[in-house]
């Protein structure tokens, strides 16, 4: 076993300058008047403290950059009124956050126990193979981000895979082809959350599928 210190624990608050995105243009800001506007309506309030607001406004600026450079790090942190120091620890904990831009269809499949058992090495593997893409990297034309993630809460449908934001369940290779296939066809400038929601939804069993009344598009693939 090895520990890793957390950024925070040998980084101060104010050496955090040290790692903001020198390459934007100064006072451009990524917290913007508009996204303060928002939040101060919609999402502060709901909370006790501004520390309870944080996990929605990260995963704001995630959806608005696909990544949470340590300059908006900065800048969240100054709206908050709390340290620098508390939104990167927040930021480096969670998977989903991510410091440098991920694709636009971030694909990470399970690896825990239960998604291990019922396949997952066969997903990864086909995922791997077709993209040229090891876990944790980018494509280069940045339409696909491949992850590797810990228990996703679905393991009585392992094995699993999010699709950003969609959830396929008892997920099989040919599905990942089906999904893949489609995906490549769209525009990049295209590919966002709903168009690959909706590809996903097709080709595989989601529970947004399901509410939606969409299908589960499993019937196509396997009768
Ligand atoms: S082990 Fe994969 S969802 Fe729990």
């Amino acid at each position: 076993m090895s520990w890793k210190a957390k950024p925070s624990a040998t980084t101060d608050p104010v050496s955090l300058d040290v790692l903001a995105d020198r390459d934007r243009a100064p006072g451009t800001p990524y917290v913007t008047d508009a996204m303060k506007a928002s939040w101060t309506k919609d999402i502060l309030p709901k909370y006790a403290t501004s520390h309870g607001a944080l996990m929605p406004i990260l995963h704001d600026l995630q959806h608005a950059y696909r990544c949470i450079p340590y300059q908006a790090m900065i800048e969240t942190a100054n709206f908050l009124g709390i340290p620098p120091s508390e939104v990167l620890d927040t930021t480096s904990f969670y998977e989903e956050f991510h410091t440098e831009p991920v694709g636009r269809c971030v694909i990470g499949v399970c690896q825990s126990i239960a998604c291990e058992v019922c396949g997952h090495q066969a997903i990864v593997d086909r995922i791997r193979n077709r993209l040229d893409l090891d876990p944790h990297e980018t494509d280069d034309e940045g339409r696909y981000t491949l992850l590797l993630l810990e228990c996703l809460g679905s393991c009585d449908t392992a094995p699993v895979a999010l699709f950003n934001e969609e959830l396929a369940e008892h997920l099989k290779v040919e599905e990942v082809d089906a999904i893949l296939d489609e995906i490549d066809r769209v525009p990049i400038a295209d590919l966002d959350r709903p168009a690959v929601r909706d590809i996903v939804r097709r080709h595989a069993i989601t529970q947004g599928g399901r509410e939606s009344g969409t299908g589960d598009g499993r019937s196509d693939l396997h009768d």
